[in-house]
């Protein structure tokens, strides 16, 4: 995995920062007015699934910036003695400054259930796939906030490259560091950065929420999502590929020699999207970070686990630190297309988020297919690993017989369409500082 683009001397642009963004928003503001009132006047839903009428849209908040430095002040004093109850590896926790941007604008902090969504992000898929998730976040939470109950607060996103980048303005960040070298000896421990960037982001910051959802850049917000945790206990989506209970023998070695009962109290989630308050994660992530450790060096539980072995990480700690009992899974926060056909779950609920993580690749037929040589369609974002999807991803064709597959590339293509300079963003794959995207400039003349 390779760190996208080389960030420029923080120190250097934070007297340009303020007006870069203020000015971003300001046209974004604009941009966002009339596409709402552009997609009413259609009356239709533009693909997405978070529909704004014209009257609705009058009421678009205007937004604060605030830029905040923390060199060790503002935000990171808190947690220093919140030791973990058990016999854990303390992470090596550098000492080391955090950059912090923060973008405030609405707020629900007056809203006890309030939660913040935290995104981890790191190399170059996640730098373009970061400001598609982060522009479905707006576009979802704007929905939101004009709804009579609103639990969408705050977004970050934890950068743990250890290095600021290009996006700093764009989308609210934290860099913390990458795993230290004297763990991080082998790179394919690559899988134990979330756990630690998480552990360094929870000593370094508070949020103004209690609870967070844990997200990833290709989960993107198909509507307003309330709180879903399970009062003060844990809510995440359901893994059905994780089935602790298909390892019995294994699932032991990691949480005792407990009956086959116990064994099936172990849940089918990943960290991630996982709602948690941050009283209770306080003491889960040290755990977490060690179970994946431990996971790491056990040949058989590796093997057996491999390239989601810090999900199973997760749902083990969960069951080592005594909170598995309560936690809610749900069917309908995350949706995985193109196994999923309908933005509802199979007993009619909606879904909040969707994963783009699997390839959709279908033959001539319609059927889904993993040979590439008889797909006649396919998006799988694997196929802009070197540069970002650009404008106007084609649709899938009639016989694509998948309305989720279809709402991936309408998301995608309507955010590509809205975040400004696009086109030179897929050129040289760095943040464009243009005046105005072309498109942009046609929707003005037509409006
Ligand atoms: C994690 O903690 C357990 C005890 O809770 C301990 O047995 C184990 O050695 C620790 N793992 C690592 C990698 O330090
Ligand atoms: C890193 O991991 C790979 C695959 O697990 C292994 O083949 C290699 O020997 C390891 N390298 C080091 C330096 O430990
Ligand atoms: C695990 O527990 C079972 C039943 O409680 C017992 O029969 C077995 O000997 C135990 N195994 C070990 C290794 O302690
Ligand atoms: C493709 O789908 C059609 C209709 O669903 C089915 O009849 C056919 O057997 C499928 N073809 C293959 C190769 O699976
Ligand atoms: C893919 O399909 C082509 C054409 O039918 C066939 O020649 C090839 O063996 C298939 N590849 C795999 C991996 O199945």
């Amino acid at each position: 995995m390779k760190v996208g683009t080389q960030a420029k001397s923080a120190a250097r642009r934070r007297g340009v920062r303020l007006e870069h963004a203020a000015g971003f928003f300001v046209a974004a503001a604009v941009i966002f007015f009339l596409y709402s009132v552009f997609q009413a006047s259609l009356g239709g839903s533009g693909g997405g699934s978070g529909v704004s009428n014209g009257a609705r849209a009058l009421g678009f908040r205007s937004r604060t910036l605030i830029n905040l430095n923390s060199k060790g002040q503002s935000a990171s004093d808190q947690a220093e003695g919140s030791a973990s109850p058990s016999p854990c590896p303390e992470a090596p926790v550098r000492k080391e400054t955090v950059t912090v941007t923060k973008l405030v604008y609405g707020s629900t902090v007056q809203n006890p259930r309030a939660y913040h969504v935290v995104t981890t992000a790191a190399g170059f898929s996640n730098h373009w796939q970061a400001r598609i998730h982060y522009y479905w976040y707006k576009k979802q939470r704007d929905a939101c906030l004009r709804e009579a109950v609103c639990d969408m607060g705050g977004f970050t996103r934890l950068l743990h490259s250890g290095k600021a980048d290009d996006l700093m303005d764009e989308i609210p960040t934290v860099v913390v560091d990458p795993l230290p070298p004297e763990v991080s000896k082998n790179s394919t421990y690559i899988v134990l950065n979330r756990p630690y960037a998480f552990i360094e982001w929870i000593n370094k910051v508070s949020i103004p929420e209690k609870y967070f959802v844990m997200c990833e850049t290709d989960h993107l917000f198909l509507r307003p999502m309330p709180n879903l945790m399970n009062g003060e206990y844990q809510g995440a989506a359901l893994f059905s590929y994780i089935v602790p209970w298909n390892y019995p023998n294994v699932v032991r070695k990691f949480i005792g020699n407990v009956s086959d009962e116990e064994v099936h109290r172990v849940p089918q989630i990943g960290n991630s999207p996982t709602f948690v308050s941050v009283d209770e994660f306080r003491v889960l992530a040290p755990i977490w970070y060690n179970t994946t450790l431990d996971i790491y060096e056990d040949k058989e539980a590796h093997d057996a686990w491999n390239w989601v072995l810090e999900m199973y990480a997760y749902s083990l700690a969960t069951y080592r630190a005594a909170q598995n009992a309560n936690i809610k899974v749900h069917v309908n926060m995350l949706a995985h297309p193109p196994f999923d056909k309908e933005e509802v779950d199979y007993e009619g609920k909606p879904f909040y988020l969707l994963h783009l993580t699997y390839p959709c690749r279908y033959d001539k037929d319609g059927n889904m297919t993993d040979n590439s040589t008889l797909a006649v369609y396919t998006f799988d974002k694997r196929d802009y690993s070197v540069k970002p999807p650009p404008r106007n991803l084609p649709e899938p064709p009639p016989f694509v017989q998948n309305n989720l597959v279809r709402l991936i590339v309408a998301m995608v293509n309507e955010a590509t369409e809205n975040i400004p300079c696009w086109d030179d963003y897929v050129a040289t794959s760095k943040v464009a500082k243009c005046n105005q995207h072309k498109q942009n400039a046609a929707f003005l003349a037509s409006a």
